[in-house]
């Protein structure tokens, strides 16, 4: 039996954005999401995906563009999975930011009577990107007119990035507006000495080769960390590339390489070694410093960190006689950030390297007011642990994208702060754990920041008193 045709939806104009930078369009009362589109745009959409309540599809023919479109930047744009919206100018991103984050609160949450404060825009809308993960494939994604032209392909080897949902292909990446353009050069700099070398590029199918990939750090003191992943433990060949970085990048402060001769891409149980200057680099935020090591986990926009981290600190309104628990602490950044404005902090995160950095952190400011545990937070933040450590006066939370456990909900509902201050990347989880906390919890402030610039991504911190 042959398998149902989709339909073709003519002229749908598309009325919203959706999660994951998707757009809306509405059809016989079901909801149409299409790729690359914008609110005002009308196009023609092939449905590749038909369920109960919606579809899915993608453009075919654009019959008007919309009135808000701008000229996307970067060359890269729709085949890179990086700044999806770069064809919206910044205030309507930011307006739609604002707008998720609105919708969230109150479809999830049931937070109506609270006013969601205008947006923290990011100062920097280009080059505002602190760490790039490049990967090196034997297996260049090649452009339709590459295909069309069907001659010869000269180069197959790329360093770049993962094409969307296609774990072997990479796009070959000429020029990237996400980090300071020292990384473009490196990277370009890197793949033309790896090609004249005869280097092989990592064959993601099969797992061989030699080059695997490129991760280059920086922070606001102009300092530079690089990192090359082997595939292969080859130090004759290791070697003239270290030294060919060494000696002509003489800005980098940490180089550093890693062999994974693994399937997996994972680092994190990996060996790292030292090849010139220090093992770290370092970030600085009013007059803390912070040490960054290869793993280390650092927000990846600096400048906007700081505004967020700056409205944790005054949502949690200290006063200098409180014991603050920082949930989901990663290297104790915010935990560091308030530590001078309050009795004490205690900082929980599972990552063990992470604790490390974050009591290194502590060491180096001269802050001796902190405590940090390792752990599952479920497991760690218990009734017994908080009587151990002090009943907290406020509690903030940074949780990853899912969001907080339930059990970890209901602990913070039994420890019963004055005051949580909610910080999310995710506004739907921190919705859905908004409305457990409601039992107790009254929200009285609400803060969206822009971290990621040309992206549907939005931070947002959000401000709870005890009832
Ligand atoms: C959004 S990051 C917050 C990092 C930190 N607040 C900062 O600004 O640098 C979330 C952190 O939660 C940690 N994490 C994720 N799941 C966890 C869990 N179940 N228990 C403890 N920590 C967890 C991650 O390792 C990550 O460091």
């Amino acid at each position: 039996m042959g398998r149902r045709k989709l339909p073709l939806i003519e002229n749908l104009e598309i009325t919203d954005v959706a999660a994951e930078g998707k757009s809306i369009g509405r059809y016989n009362d079901m909801v149409v999401f299409v790729p690359w589109l914008i609110p005002g745009d009308i196009a023609d959409i092939q449905v590749i995906r038909k369920r109960r309540k919606f579809m899915e599809g993608y453009p075919v023919n654009i019959i008007k563009y919309s009135p808000y479109r701008v000229a996307p930047f970067c060359e890269h744009f729709t085949v890179c999975g990086g700044c999806k919206w770069q064809h919206l100018p910044y205030g309507k991103q930011l307006e739609y930011k604002q707008k998720q984050v609105a919708d969230n609160l109150a479809r999830i949450g049931k937070i109506h009577s609270v006013p969601v404060r205008p947006i923290k825009p990011s100062a920097k809308q280009q080059y505002y990107r602190n760490k790039l993960e490049y990967t090196f494939s034997a297996m260049r994604w090649l452009t339709s007119k590459e295909i069309e032209n069907n001659g010869e392909i000269s180069e197959r080897g790329a360093l770049g990035f993962h094409i969307p949902g296609k774990f072997d292909k990479v796009l070959d990446i000429n020029h990237c507006y996400l980090q300071n353009e020292f990384s473009d050069i490196l990277r370009l700099a890197v793949k033309k000495f790896a090609l004249d070398e005869g280097f092989s590029f990592f064959n993601h199918r099969n797992k061989t080769g030699f080059l695997r990939n490129l991760i280059v750090r920086n922070t606001s003191l102009g300092e530079w960390m690089v990192i090359v992943v082997f595939g292969e433990d080859k130090p004759e060949d290791i070697e003239p590339l270290m030294f060919y970085i060494r000696d002509n990048f003489p800005e980098i402060t940490s180089l550093m390489y890693i062999v994974n001769t693994k399937v997996n891409d994972t680092i994190g149980d990996l060996d790292v070694k030292l090849f010139a200057g220090r093992d770290h680099i370092f970030e600085q935020m009013e007059d803390l410093k912070f040490k960054i090591g290869p793993k280390s986990f650092f927000q990846t926009n600096s400048e906007q960190a700081l505004e967020l981290y700056r409205v944790a600190r005054d949502f949690a309104g200290l006063t200098g006689s409180e014991t603050v628990y920082d949930l989901y602490t990663g290297t104790g950044t915010i935990a560091n950030f308030v530590a001078g404005f309050c009795k004490n902090v205690v900082g929980i995160e599972y990552v063990e390297d992470a604790i490390n950095d974050a009591k290194i952190n502590s060491q180096i400011n001269g802050v001796d007011n902190t405590i940090f545990y390792a752990g599952d937070m479920v497991n760690v933040l218990t009734p017994e642990f908080i009587s151990k450590n002090g009943r907290p006066d406020v509690i903030i939370t940074d949780p990853p994208r899912a969001g907080m456990h339930p059990d970890v909900v209901k602990t913070l509902l039994d420890a019963s702060p004055q005051r949580i201050v909610y910080v999310s990347c995710n506004p739907a989880t921190q919705a859905r754990d908004l409305e457990m906390l409601s039992e107790k919890y009254t929200v009285t402030a609400i803060q969206p920041v822009d971290m990621f610039p040309h992206t549907h991504h939005v931070e947002n911190v959000v401000r709870l008193e005890l009832k």
